[in-house]
């Protein structure tokens, strides 16, 4: 847990001093933060009070309410690297963590010409249920 809360909190110090990524979070960060942190701590087998508190996480969704294109993707990503460059974590971790935010972060992606890709390269963890949209060229 200390672990978590340790990494959302670098990266949140990061997200607010961004021009891309602050203006899509609300003035308080804190609750962000924690949201992320208690997500983490599930998906990575600790208490599941993430779901107690917030339901099923349904990150795609969740998410579609901003534009998220490869800025802010990229940008994201960015600052969660550094902060798990800042963290202890060992080689082993930081590798399996960082491909686990490359493919959420992919999995979010709604906006620009690589939403359409969505699913079919860089997604792994999309899992069964995603709904796929077709490349811009087959949408026609
Ligand atoms: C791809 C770039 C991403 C952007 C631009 C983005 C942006 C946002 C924003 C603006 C919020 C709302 C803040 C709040 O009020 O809680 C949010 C919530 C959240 N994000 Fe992201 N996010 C991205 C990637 C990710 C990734 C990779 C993960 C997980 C590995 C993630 C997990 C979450 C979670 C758990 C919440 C809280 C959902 C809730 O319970 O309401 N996000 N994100």
């Amino acid at each position: 847990m200390a672990f978590f809360e340790q990494l959302t909190e670098r990266f949140y110090e990061r997200v607010a001093s961004d021009e891309v990524l602050r203006p899509l979070y609300p003035d308080d960060l804190g609750p962000p933060r924690r949201r992320l942190c208690l997500f983490l701590v599930q998906f990575w087998g600790g208490p599941r009070l993430y779901e107690e508190q917030r339901g099923n996480p349904q990150l795609r969704a969740r998410h579609m309410r901003w534009e998220i294109g490869l800025r802010e993707r990229d940008r994201w990503l960015e600052h969660m690297v550094a902060a798990l460059e800042a963290s202890p974590a060992g080689p082993l971790e930081r590798a399996q963590l960082r491909g686990h935010f490359e493919a959420v972060a992919n999995h979010l992606v709604n906006a620009g010409d690589a939403a359409g890709q969505n699913g079919r390269r860089g997604a792994p963890s999309a899992g069964p249920g995603l709904r796929l949209r077709p490349p811009a060229a087959e949408r026609r």
